[in-house]
């Protein structure tokens, strides 16, 4: 039985918990149904974690109770043994891609000791991130893209032109393309998935990219927040609201400033575990490939206190 937060075989517990999410939606790879596809993660994620011995709470989640019925916020996960920690959980970042085959599909989940993730509701976030090994706040949400693309070019001592951002290609991020393009910033366009957009800046000299910048989904936000911690690098974050439902969900979640900046360590404030397990061919991790009678997964599962960074490999027997 699991007894504490700091116990191994929690964090590989864990990476269990993202590969079945991911071995459950396979079938459905590339069959055109996001919902089908998100709905087999979402299974197959809530049965297994209901296998650990935690007693854990959803605070990221599938969405509120009355729209959500698996995995919602608040749900209680776990044997209800062992130790309370807070959980956040996409079980399928990247609903559309897994639909269409494109890459860079995951399932994500993260756990921390109760009551240090941020309850982030279900809105927007305007999310800005950089890689390792530059001063605290090198960059700042206040900052329009040219002043951030200049001062992290000036810290990193390179011209601007050869700094690249990643960015969800939307029609909302336009202007802030527009800008990049104009000051010859290269610019790495994704189209879903800002979990692995953010975590690539962790890594700048394998996948070229310097910073990430734009609005996404916050529990997103609160996730790449939790892989940063363990990676290294600095993520901020400022909620986004279209209007008063989403006001009012952010102060059902104990949101009282609506126009803060979270920083990475405002987001998830203690030890964190991470695990994410590639659904289609990714960047960060393999996507699921068959291997005769077995299916072979790839999981990333990351710690933040020791900074362990591991890539598993798992051969799963089809049943
Ligand atoms: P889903 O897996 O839920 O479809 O989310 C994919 C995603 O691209 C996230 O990575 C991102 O934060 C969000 O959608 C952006 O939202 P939108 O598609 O509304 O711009």
């Amino acid at each position: 039985m699991t007894t504490s937060f700091d116990d191994a075989i929690l964090s590989l517990a864990l990476a269990r918990v993202a590969e079945q999410a991911a071995l459950a939606c396979r079938p459905l790879i590339g069959r055109g149904d996001e919902k089908a596809a998100d709905q087999a993660a979402v299974n197959a994620m809530r049965e297994e974690l209901n296998k650990l011995d935690i007693q854990g709470t959803v605070v990221i989640g599938e969405g509120e109770r009355d729209e959500a019925p698996m995995l919602y916020i608040g749900e209680e996960v776990g044997s209800g043994t062992g130790p309370a920690v807070d959980i956040a959980l996409d079980p399928l970042e990247g609903t559309t891609i897994t639909a269409k085959a494109m890459p860079n599909a995951l399932t994500v989940i993260s756990m921390a000791p109760r009551g240090t993730m941020l309850h982030a509701p279900d809105v927007y976030m305007d999310k800005l991130a950089v890689g390792p090994g530059y001063a605290e706040n090198v960059v700042s949400l206040d900052m329009s893209p040219t002043e951030r693309v200049e001062a992290l070019a000036k810290a990193k001592g390179v011209s601007p032109s050869e700094i690249t951002v990643c960015v969800l290609e939307r029609p909302r991020h336009e202007a802030t393309i527009a800008e990049l393009r104009a000051l010859g910033a290269s610019i790495f366009l994704i189209g879903d998935g800002d979990v692995a957009g953010v975590m690539h800046c962790a890594d700048t000299e394998a996948t070229g990219i310097d910073m990430y910048m734009g609005s996404g989904g916050a529990p997103e936000g609160v996730l790449a927040a939790g892989a940063l911690k363990a990676l290294g690098g600095q993520i901020w974050g400022r909620l986004l609201f279209r209007n008063d439902d989403e006001r009012g969900r952010a102060a059902k979640a104990g949101i009282t400033d609506f126009n803060r900046i979270y920083a990475r360590d405002d987001m998830v404030t203690s030890d964190v575990i991470f695990a994410a397990t590639g659904v289609t061919q990714g960047s960060l991790v393999e996507g699921m490939k068959p291997r005769g009678d077995f299916i072979e997964t790839q999981t990333l599962l990351l710690r933040s206190s020791t900074g362990e960074r591991r890539l598993m490999t798992c051969r799963h027997k089809v049943a």
